[in-house]
């Protein structure tokens, strides 16, 4: 079967990819990309959880589906065609400021081996160009105090207090 990108490259930032290592590339979520470790990756985060094939593609068809409101980024080691770091920005609609777009960052993640390599740089840097294209009037996150510094370098400044409730 033809392999889906989730959205169209246009809104992949070039500057990002030549910044990139050699044999490193940018690229939308990818239809194959189960394959390829992108569950694997989101494991440095959280538990993700033993994802069949089906399901995988039932979140990615979901996504698709509403791809202009969520774009997944990979960044793939091109030799061992594997995925190493992976970042989502979602876009939300508002009524303030005039029917306004926030671009929210989530689930940034660079496998174990590949981090201090700039990678999780060049996921931010380029969700950031996804979220200014598609016209967001800023873009925010939530992080631990530890990864405080990380955001700092990728041009974050700290506001706010972050809440949670847990079901
Ligand atoms: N504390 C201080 N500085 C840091 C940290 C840190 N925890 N992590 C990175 N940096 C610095 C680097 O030293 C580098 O600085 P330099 O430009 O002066 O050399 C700069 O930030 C860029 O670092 P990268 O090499 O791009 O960082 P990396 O590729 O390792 O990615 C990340 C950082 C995403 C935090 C990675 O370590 C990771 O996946 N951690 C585990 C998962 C995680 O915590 N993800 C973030 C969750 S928050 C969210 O998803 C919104």
């Amino acid at each position: 079967m033809t392999e889906v990108s989730l959205f169209e490259s246009d809104l992949l930032s070039p500057e990002v990819q030549s910044l990139l290592p050699p044999g490193y590339t940018l690229r939308a979520l990818r239809s194959n990309d189960y394959e390829r470790g992108f569950l694997k990756v989101l494991e440095v985060l959280t538990e993700v959880g033993n994802h069949s094939r089906q399901e995988f593609d039932e979140q990615f068809n979901y996504l698709k589906k509403h791809n202009h409101q969520y774009h997944t980024i990979t960044i793939t080691e091109d030799a061992k065609n594997q995925v190493v770091a992976v970042g989502t920005i979602l876009v939300e609609r508002k009524f303030v400021h005039k029917n306004g777009l926030v671009g929210h960052i989530e689930d940034i993640a660079v496998n174990g081996n590949q981090q201090g390599k700039k990678l999780g740089l060049r996921i931010i840097q380029a969700l950031k160009y996804i979220g200014a294209k598609r016209g967001c009037y800023k873009v925010i996150l939530d992080c631990s105090e530890k990864n405080v510094p990380f955001y700092q370098k990728c041009g974050f400044t700290q506001k706010e207090v972050e809440m949670a409730w847990y079901v």
